[in-house]
């Protein structure tokens, strides 16, 4: 294998370039050559299909900064239709123009389910990522159990359901934890540790919204923020538990802070947040709007009179408010855990490509008290006709009595957390009041890659 291609496809998270990084490292001592491909997928679809040499005479090239959040090759929501044979041959014709033996998809499930048209072309490997922490399983044969019911309704004409999940240890789970996760749970924890003090002297409800589409991760990892209820969408929203616990942590503490993920659902199965969620290219749904319905619904069940009666605000509608932590998980310095993993995993990518196999996805393994790297055929994480599901949140890691991690939650957490913060995390912080920063613009690292971008000739 003389030169690979390596793209970061999907929303991005602030581990991508540690993962390039790696790749490219380990391809130095190979002597292969790394080609970048710009905007994911995009790229692809560009009959130029520009690219940027990442590693010239087998020396990375200085812009690409394992440190630095987001991606120096840009990422895009566009994709591979599996079903489009035509565009299918003509991206895997512009590879071989390009004259790569092999590529790297830096992605989640979404990437992974391009990838398989590709791999009957050219070796494809996918080195993962996401933020969501929902790519792979919770065991093994998880894949199996979703099952399809007929439903004349659905435009599809069937529903997508899941059995009960079976009993698994930590040591089963196929890819434990996903590279940008961690970084997005510091983000979210801090946001939580700040959002409650003002919270807490204004005797107030505060709603924080974090991401993480259908999976609950992100929230369920918030913990470490300390939130008094935590939401999460593997456990529908019951209306009257939650009030009661709202109640009960306002008699003791006079406020209250909860997360909710993005992707919360009612009893009957439906998104809390927009019920019209529009769609990126991909097909994901977009959510919004999930802390704003668990705000009508307290608002409506708590009432006015309660806030009143004690002076403490002039309504519910003023007592309680909604914060959205946004794209702030997805951006900035990674985490120390998040570099070491993702470059790690971008580094097996290129062993995997390098031995020889493709259509399959590098993992992080939990085995005796410690993370080792594997890889697993891509098939594995697809149901029995071909599609690929995001990880649900297993409900055994979540008390939804006390709507905080159960034991195997903490479990779980503690894993990747406890020494996920390295002294440079700390450090770095110091940066922020350089006087430089008020006299310097800011030095996009997109200006010096454009230089460096180079095409191939149209046929
Ligand atoms: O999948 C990663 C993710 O950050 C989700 O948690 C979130 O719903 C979505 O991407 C947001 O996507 P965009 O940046 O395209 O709005």
């Amino acid at each position: 294998m003389k030169r690979i291609g390596i793209l970061t496809a999907g929303g991005d998270t602030p581990a991508l370039n540690a993962t390039i990084a790696g790749a490219v490292q380990r391809a130095n001592q190979a002597r292969v050559e790394v080609f970048g491909i710009i905007k994911g997928f995009s790229g692809l679809l560009n009959p130029q299909v520009p690219h940027v040499h990442l590693n010239p005479l087998f020396q990375s090239i200085p812009e690409l900064d394992p440190t630095r959040g987001g991606t120096i090759l840009g990422a895009s929501r566009d994709y591979v239709d599996s079903a489009d044979t035509e565009t299918i041959g003509r991206v895997a014709e512009r590879l071989k123009r390009l004259k790569v033996d092999g590529l790297i998809c830096v992605g989640g499930d979404g990437t992974l389910n391009g990838m398989q048209p590709l791999s009957n072309h050219l070796p494809v490997v996918l080195a993962p990522k996401t933020i969501d922490n929902d790519l792979g399983l919770n065991y093994s044969d998880e894949a199996s159990d979703w099952y399809r019911e007929p439903n004349e309704s659905h435009p599809k004409g069937y529903d997508t359901k899941k059995r009960p999940e079976r009993a698994f240890g930590l040591d089963d789970m196929i890819n434990y934890v996903t590279p940008g996760f961690a970084t997005a749970v510091f983000v979210s924890s801090l946001s939580v540790q700040r959002i409650r003090t003002t919270a807490e002297s204004h005797r107030r409800i505060a709603i924080i919204e974090v991401m993480g589409r259908d999976c609950g991760m992100i929230s369920l990892a918030t913990a470490y923020g300390q939130p008094d209820i935590i939401l999460i969408p593997e456990s529908p929203v019951e209306p009257g538990p939650l009030v009661d616990r709202v109640h009960a942590v306002l008699d003791v503490q006079k406020h209250a802070v909860i997360c909710v993920s993005e992707g919360i659902v009612d009893t009957q199965g439906q998104i809390l947040g927009a019920m019209s969620a529009s769609q990126d290219p991909a097909g994901n749904i977009q959510y919004t709007g999930a802390a704003q319905a668990v705000k009508r619904l307290l608002v409506d069940q708590i009432g006015d009179a309660f806030f009143t009666r004690q002076r403490r605000n002039e309504s519910a509608n003023a007592a309680i408010f909604v914060r959205k932590i946004g794209h702030t998980q997805r951006g900035g310095r990674p985490i120390l855990f998040d570099r070491f993993y993702a470059s790690q995993l971008g580094g097996k990518a290129v062993e995997l490509l390098l031995d020889g196999l493709h259509n399959c996805v590098a993992t992080l393994q939990y085995r005796n008290g410690g993370f080792v790297l594997d890889s697993i055929d891509a098939n594995k994480l697809r149901d029995r006709w071909g599609n690929i599901h995001a990880r649900p949140l297993s409900p055994s890691f979540y008390d939804p009595t006390r709507f905080q991690p159960s034991a195997k939650g903490i479990e779980y957490l503690r894993a990747i957390f406890n020494h996920a913060l390295g002294v440079d995390d700390i450090e770095s912080m110091r940066t922020i009041f350089d006087t430089g920063n008020l006299i310097h613009p800011y030095d996009s690292v997109n200006i010096d890659i454009t230089k460096r971008i180079l095409r191939v000739e149209p046929t």
